[in-house]
């Protein structure tokens, strides 16, 4: 597999193509960093959390809680995150209960603070040197089959902007409500199913701040992979949403971590024809830690959420809508802007004070 480095100035020149971004995008790229190494991963341990700069990441494998025979889960936290964000906290702490993984937070808080525009270009620029520390890894004998990429947000583009950037293949892309923004252009490295043996991607803000195409070999869309989701606060345009629904993909993926089958969907064409009960609930994968064991049937796979946590409703979520019980329905028209914590509507609708 040929390597593929993109630079911060490679995809200015691409946006270049858009007169509008042009001047614009060649700015941010020379605001991006050079050398990007000013990254560190942190080896969460029960007891602790042990930091190395990415140039010292041979040094991890040495350490005495890094386990060789387990595999090992990198964490790429989103856009202005950090290793305080909650989902950081969450989805670690879920590996560390099952304690069958080595978790290593990617912690590139430096290069993801506002605004957005320098965040992506620096991108091109950290993936670079990320590939390069986990190479040196793979060189002192870490096995690319035991690698997993989980990724949130602006990470989720992060994780395949590095995979393509290696020379073999890792095991897997998990990859939460990868980034839209800055994405969509032709000519514009996109995370996908070449980056990883396996990827697997839950879209819970499709086409706002989250991608809304398939991009994974599977993609799940639990209610439908678009704001508002279940629960999120909103009015009925989710334009009050903020973040609940892009957090939304964490969630349920650390909910999975310590309940493997709490999430079953259906292989379907679309939401309409789930709606409607047109899906048959034998074509199951689960979405989260389990959903590789259904990588030989590639797709699309819907499900309903509660609306809050324990989000999994189990079969319940892939039961057929048509013929449900008034707690389905309820769930369903929640979808719609019914949601218990959502704010009522102005009857008004804001005009005529
Ligand atoms: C490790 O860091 C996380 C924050 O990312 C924190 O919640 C946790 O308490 C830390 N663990 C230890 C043992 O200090
Ligand atoms: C990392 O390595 C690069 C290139 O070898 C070097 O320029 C940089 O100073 C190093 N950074 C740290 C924090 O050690
Ligand atoms: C989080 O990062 C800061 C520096 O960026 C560091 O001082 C702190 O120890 C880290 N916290 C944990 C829990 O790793
Ligand atoms: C990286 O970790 C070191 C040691 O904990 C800390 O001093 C430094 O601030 C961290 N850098 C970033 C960018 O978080
Ligand atoms: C479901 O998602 C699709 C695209 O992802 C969108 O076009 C459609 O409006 C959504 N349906 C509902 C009911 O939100
Ligand atoms: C999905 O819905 C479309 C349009 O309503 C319909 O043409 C198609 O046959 C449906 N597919 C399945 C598998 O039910
Ligand atoms: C779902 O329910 C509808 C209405 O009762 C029925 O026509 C359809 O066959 C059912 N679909 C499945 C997959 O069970
Ligand atoms: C896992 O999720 C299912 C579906 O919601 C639920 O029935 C079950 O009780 C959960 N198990 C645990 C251990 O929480």
């Amino acid at each position: 597999m040929a390597a593929m480095h993109w630079s911060s100035g490679v995809v200015a020149t691409g946006l270049c193509l858009w007169a509008a971004y042009c001047l614009v995008s060649v700015e941010a790229a020379n605001w991006a960093e050079k050398f990007g190494d000013n990254i560190n991963l942190t080896l969460y341990l029960k007891d602790k959390n042990v930091t190395f700069n990415i140039n010292d990441s041979v040094s991890i494998l040495s350490h005495p809680g890094f386990k060789k025979a387990l595999p090992t889960v990198l964490y790429m936290h989103g856009y202005t995150e950090s290793n305080q964000s909650r989902s950081v906290g969450l989805v670690a702490n879920a590996f560390l209960k099952r304690g069958d993984h080595n978790f290593i937070l990617v912690d590139w808080n430096y290069y993801v603070t506002f605004p957005y525009l320098k965040a992506f270009f620096n991108l091109f620029q950290v993936s670079h040197a990320l590939a390069k520390s986990i190479t040196r890894m793979v060189e002192a004998g870490v096995r690319p089959e035991s690698l997993w990429v989980v990724a949130h947000s602006l990470g989720g583009q992060l994780a395949g902007v590095t995979a393509k950037d290696l020379d073999f293949k890792i095991s897997r892309i998990t990859a939460l409500d990868p980034a839209l923004p800055g994405f969509t252009f032709d000519g514009i490295p996109n995370l996908g199913p070449k980056d990883a043996e396996f990827v697997d991607v839950i879209h819970t803000d499709g086409g706002f701040f989250g991608f809304n195409q398939l991009i994974g070999h599977i993609d799940f869309f639990p209610n439908n992979g678009t704001r508002v989701q279940p629960g999120c606060p909103s009015y009925v345009t989710g334009l009050y949403d903020g973040h609940c629904s892009h957090h939304r993909s964490w969630d349920f993926f650390a909910e999975s971590l310590l309940n493997e089958t709490a999430f079953p969907a259906v292989a379907c064409p679309g939401w309409t024809n789930f709606t409607a009960g047109e899906c048959k609930s034998t074509d199951v994968a689960y979405m989260g830690i389990r959903a590789k064991e259904a990588r030989h049937r590639p797709g699309r796979y819907y499900l309903v959420t509660a609306e809050e946590a324990p989000f999994g409703k189990g079969m319940l979520g892939v039961a057929n809508l048509t013929t449900t019980s008034s707690s389905l329905l309820s769930s369903v028209t929640s979808l719609f802007g019914g949601g218990s914590n959502q704010k009522p509507l102005p009857t008004n609708w804001g005009w005529d004070q």
